[in-house]
């Protein structure tokens, strides 16, 4: 089967509704690890109780960031991953990943990009004044959510909006678009070519 491995620090929401579309058999794929770089994360709970092996670490034990990615490297190797899936990793990755996985790691950011990269992303849009925003499923580089664009859902603002309001909309529409693009990858759906993506 096609393996995959998720990257979460937080809550995991987006992590569960991977397993759970793993286990209905509509993601066309097994989740074979779970990396985090937070012990106490939701994301690791979940995963011990769905079974899920997983990798955590905590990054002040290593002296640089290459010096951790080489670590997942070898967990990423040694489990036969054929895609990252970045749910809610709160990390930049470096070339020690992005090298050998380019073209296999996509994350999900909660905005149409390119408009608000970074931190609390629904917040910035609430601060802008935007009438929508959304989610994004992009390929990784080596910048801040800057790789080539895969698929995109619009989430409207309203104009009394909270920060915490919008990203919970834009959540519940990440759990349908995130499995869905994965599913995607699992049937060999998608390609990328330099930086132009290719859906099939
Ligand atoms: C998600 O909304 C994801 O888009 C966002 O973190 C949240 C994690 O939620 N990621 C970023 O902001 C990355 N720049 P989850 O842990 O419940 O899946």
């Amino acid at each position: 089967p096609y393996r995959i491995a998720v990257f979460a620090s937080g809550s995991g929401s987006n992590f569960q509704a991977l397993l759970d579309s793993a286990q209905s058999g509509r993601l066309g794929a097994q989740i074979a690890l779970l990396v985090s770089d937070k012990p106490q994360a939701k994301a690791v709970e979940r995963a011990r109780a769905a079974g899920v092996p997983v990798f955590v670490f905590a990054p002040k034990d290593y002296e640089s960031r290459e010096a951790y990615e080489r670590e997942i490297l070898g967990e990423l190797q040694q489990a036969k991953i054929d895609l990252i899936v970045l749910a809610g990793y709160m990390r930049l990755i470096t070339d020690v990943l992005v090298e050998p996985y380019a073209g296999r790691m996509i994350n999900i950011h909660p905005s149409l990009l390119p408009s608000f990269p970074g931190k609390d992303a629904a917040g910035q849009a609430v601060e802008h004044g935007v009438r929508l925003s959304g989610a994004t499923v992009h390929f990784v580089d080596g910048g801040m959510d800057t790789g080539p664009i895969i698929a995109q859902r619009a989430v409207e603002v309203t104009a009394d909006d909270t920060a915490i309001e919008l990203q919970l909309r834009i959540q519940e529409q990440e759990r349908l678009l995130y499995p869905e693009v994965v599913s995607w990858f699992a049937a060999g759906r998608v390609k990328l070519e330099g930086r132009r993506v290719l859906l099939f």
